[in-house]
């Protein structure tokens, strides 16, 4: 479940178009089915970026750079840190995003995101979370003493996306069992619950796109 159709559109024609490289980015993840975060949450990482005055990012699963674009767009300086185990799609995001016109600069990091962070002190001002479900929590363990107070995590994928949304519906607001055998429900779902019981972080939900949960560090 997403937002609405009619919603959903209002979102996005009231939003910022794509930039040229952006619009390559989105044509091939139409053409070839690549799970974006998609223009509405890309939105909402720019909005940050720009009102955390952002200078320090870092991803955990980047594909092919599309929402690290969406950060660039907020940003006057600074870098990005894109973390990818497909080589392939690394190497694309180097070239799309070498064609841009992004202020910040990029560093492609290989391999496994989670182990990536350990080579990074922080601190940072972003983090995305987007990689393997079942693996969120652990990516916010090591990752939120890194962030700045007042910096920002955000996570893909809370509402839609490989999850089963009613089941998580249920779990959060009744209390009820998770399906057996779903790791990545359960994935979002222990997120979730690590994030909304940490006091170092406020966390807000937004329906956009596959929806997000934004957690914002106070202390
Ligand atoms: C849902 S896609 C999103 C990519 C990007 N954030 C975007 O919005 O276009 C997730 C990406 O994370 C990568 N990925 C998944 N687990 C990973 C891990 N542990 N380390 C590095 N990359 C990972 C996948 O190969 C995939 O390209």
């Amino acid at each position: 479940m997403t937002l609405p159709d009619d919603l959903a559109r209002f979102v996005r024609a009231t939003g910022p178009d794509h930039d040229p490289i952006q619009q390559e980015m989105a044509d091939y993840a139409d053409e070839h089915g690549f799970p974006t975060i998609g223009p509405g949450p890309g939105a909402v990482l720019r909005l940050l970026a720009r009102l955390t005055a952002a200078e320090s990012v870092f991803e955990f699963g980047s594909g092919y750079g599309y929402s690290a674009s969406w950060f660039a767009r907020g940003m006057d300086a600074g870098e990005i840190v894109l973390t990818e185990f497909d080589a392939d799609e690394l190497d694309m995001g180097r070239d799309f995003l070498a064609r841009g016109d992004y202020a910040p600069d990029f560093a492609f990091v290989h391999g496994d995101a989670v182990a990536a962070v350990d080579d990074y002190d922080g601190p940072f001002d972003l983090v995305l979370i987007d990689h393997q479900k079942e693996r969120y929590a652990e990516a916010f363990g090591k990752v939120r003493e890194k962030v700045r107070p007042g910096g920002v995590v955000v996570a893909d994928n809370v509402v839609a996306g490989p999850i089963d949304f009613p089941a998580l519906v249920d779990y959060v607001a009744e209390g009820t069992g998770l399906p057996e055998d779903d790791d990545e429900t359960a994935g979002i779902a222990h997120y979730l619950d690590t994030v909304r019981g940490d006091d170092a972080f406020e966390t807000t939900v937004l329906p956009v796109g596959e929806g997000i949960a934004v957690s914002n560090r106070i202390e």
